[in-house]
Order: C-alpha cells, then sequence, then structure tokens
C-alpha cells in the first residue's frame, strides 16, 4: 500500500497495465499513470456500477487483447474500484488488480479489504466477489480535484473509522482538524488490520458497517437520489450513538458532521419504512438485524440486539 502524492507514479502489477476509470477521472487523472497499455472508461456515477457496465468492461479487454499475465489499474472513486475490481476477479476467472483511488472514501475505504461488486435494481453490491488487490496506490494529489460534496461524503468514512480505531485518530479527527494523509495512513491501517482478522464478513469486520445500517435504510426509504451514501451513514452514525446511549459522543459527532457542511437531520422522511428497511439489511442472516454499537472511541461491538421500539425512537429524532 503506497498513500502519498505521486502514488500512482509507482509501477506496481505484473504484465501489461490497462486501466479501467470513469470519464470524470480519466480525464483528470490517467496521465499521472506512467506505462498504460490501455485505458476503458465506464460513465461516472453510482447508477453505473450494473452488471451492463461490467459486459462493457469485460469485451473491451477482451478487444484489447488482455491476458492473465496482465494487471488491471482501478483509476477511481468507490464505483470503479469495485467494479473494475470486480471484472479482475472474473475476466478469464481472475486476473490482478492495482487498486488506484482518487476519492476521500475509496482512499480511506473501499479500496482495501478486497470486496468487490456492482449493483442489482433490487439492492446495492448485491452480486460480487472477494479479489483482494495486488497493490493499493491512493496517490493523495488527486484529492486536489475532488468536488467539497464528495470531500464531505469521505470525511463520514474518517468519522466512523476513528469511531472504531479510538486512539490518535479519534484525537485529531476530535479536534476537528481538516483530514491529513496521516489521517488517511491510520484509516487504512485500521480497516487492513480489521479484514486480516475477518475477511469473509463473519464477525469482527462487520464494524465497519457501523452507521449503515439506518444509513442504507435511509437511502433506500428517500429512493437513492436525496441523500448522498456519505450523508446518510453520517445520519446512521448519530442514530447508532443514540442506540449506544453515548449521548456525548452523538453530540460531539453532530457537531463535527455539521462543520464540514453534512446534515444533522432530514425533514419529510417516513420513519417507520425507514425501521422497516433497517429488517431487509443484507448483514442479516436470520433472525433480527444485528446492530453495529459504540460503547465509546475504539470501543465498537458488533452483533448487538436492538428493540424496534428504540430504533423507531432513534430514527424519529433525527426528523426532528
Ligand atoms: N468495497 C468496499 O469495501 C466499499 C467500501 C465503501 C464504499 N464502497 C463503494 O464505493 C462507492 C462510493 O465511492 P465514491 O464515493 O468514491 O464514489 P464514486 O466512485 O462515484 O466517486 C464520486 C464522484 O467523484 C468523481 N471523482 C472521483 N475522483 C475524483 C477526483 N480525484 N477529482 C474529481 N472528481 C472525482 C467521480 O467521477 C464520481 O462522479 C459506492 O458504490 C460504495 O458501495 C465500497
Amino acid at each position: 500500500v503506497f498513500i502519498g502524492p505521486g502514488a500512482l507514479g509507482v509501477q506496481a502489477g505484473e504484465g501489461r497495465r490497462f486501466a479501467v476509470s470513469d470519464e470524470t477521472v480519466s480525464g483528470l487523472h490517467a496521465g499521472r499513470v506512467p506505462g498504460l497499455a490501455g485505458l476503458v472508461e465506464i460513465p461516472a456515477g453510482e447508477e453505473h456500477k450494473t452488471l451492463a457496465t461490467a459486459e462493457r468492461v469485460w469485451r473491451a479487454l477482451a478487444a484489447q487483447g488482455v491476458t492473465r499475465a496482465d494487471t488491471i489499474v482501478a483509476l477511481g472513486g468507490g464505483v470503479v474500484g469495485d467494479l473494475a475490481a470486480f471484472c479482475a476477479a472474473t475476466y478469464q476467472r481472475g486476473i490482478p488488480v492495482v487498486q488506484a483511488p482518487t476519492t476521500l472514501v475509496a482512499q480511506v475505504d473501499s479500496a482495501y479489504g478486497g470486496k468487490t461488486g456492482v449493483d442489482l435494481p433490487e439492492a446495492k453490491n448485491y452480486v460480487g466477489a472477494y479479489h483482494q488487490p495486488a497493490e493499493v496506490l491512493a496517490d493523495t494529489a488527486t484529492l486536489s480535484t475532488l468536488p467539497p460534496e464528495e470531500h464531505a461524503a469521505g470525511y463520514t468514512e474518517v468519522v466512523k473509522t476513528a469511531l472504531i480505531a479510538g486512539g490518535q485518530l479519534w484525537e485529531r479527527v476530535a479536534a476537528g482538524h481538516p483530514v491529513s494523509e496521516v489521517d488517511i495512513v491510520a484509516c487504512a491501517r485500521t480497516k487492513l488490520a480489521i479484514v486480516a482478522a475477518d475477511e469473509r464478513d463473519g464477525g469482527r469486520r462487520q464494524v465497519l458497517n457501523l452507521g449503515h445500517t439506518v444509513g442504507h435504510a435511509l437511502e433506500t426509504v428517500t429512493g437513492y437520489h436525496r441523500l448522498r451514501h456519505g450523508e446518510a451513514v453520517g445520519l446512521g452514525l448519530l442514530a447508532a450513538l443514540r442506540l449506544s446511549g453515548r449521548d456525548d459522543l452523538r453530540a460531539q459527532v453532530a457537531e463535527l458532521l455539521s462543520a464540514a457542511g453534512l446534515p444533522t437531520a432530514i425533514e419529510d422522511v417516513d420513519a417507520e419504512a425507514v425501521v422497516a428497511a433497517t429488517a431487509r439489511d443484507k448483514k442479516r442472516l436470520a433472525g433480527s438485524t444485528p446492530w453495529v454499537l459504540v460503547d465509546g472511541p475504539g470501543d465498537v461491538v458488533h452483533g448487538a440486539a436492538v428493540d424496534a421500539d428504540d430504533v423507531l425512537a432513534a430514527v424519529r429524532e433525527l426528523a426532528e
């Protein structure tokens, strides 16, 4: 894992290197990747994280004569990272992928851990595979072109990771400092340590879902277009802290989110529909939805049971 300005210049991967990028990132940053043998462009946006786009990528790779001796470079945010790595996992039954994340979300979270996939009309991230990247090149210089609202979306994941990690990362985040390279490295280390202990999400990895149960439910109920993912997860973090009985931490996190321009409340949302949507969470295997709760920074538990009435109260509070 290379993190820092200029990381895209590292010659990572075996054989020829073929980049997959979206139309926005490609124009801005593909020139920073030396020695590319080819480039496949996909349209930007979550709505293109589909099997139809994956098929376009597979066919473009075939047309360019990509073989198992070559490497895919996934250059972009989490959408490109998930989709290009899914294509790499499945093209000729699997070729190596190098993750080259260009959003804050991707540099602190999605580029590590090997979860790849696409969305179905029925649900997000419902088809995929585990495929660990051969290398990760997180070039922090690429963040200079990131729009502020995308930066804010990534900030939510930084706050989430700091709550999980505790310690110095939490202290820096709680002090309200802007996200630095040191924080990006700390987030990457936190996620990698968790994934190394539980690659396939059988237990501890579920703590990374902190804030996502209510977050995903809010996204579903509001039709995926009213809230950005990072905004929804920020609201989800507030609900999770209420359910954890940590009112002090909830107030502190609300202040941090608000200072970053993120919402801490949402109007006109049907709280009961949100609670119903949490019951359809992908993490639920049988019985009730498992919750990730916070006893304190650095002390996060998964698999907790929570009363539906308490969930309803925590969601209603967001709608006030
Ligand atoms: N695999 C995982 O473990 C994991 C973890 C978290 C999130 N995700 C996935 O990540 C996705 C969200 O990632 P995202 O927020 O990076 O979204 P994204 O890839 O859609 O990027 C957001 C927008 O920013 C643009 N962009 C990217 N880099 C840029 C740059 N440097 N300068 C200017 N514009 C740039 C993109 O073109 C896009 O329009 C979701 O699909 C989510 O499911 C995956």
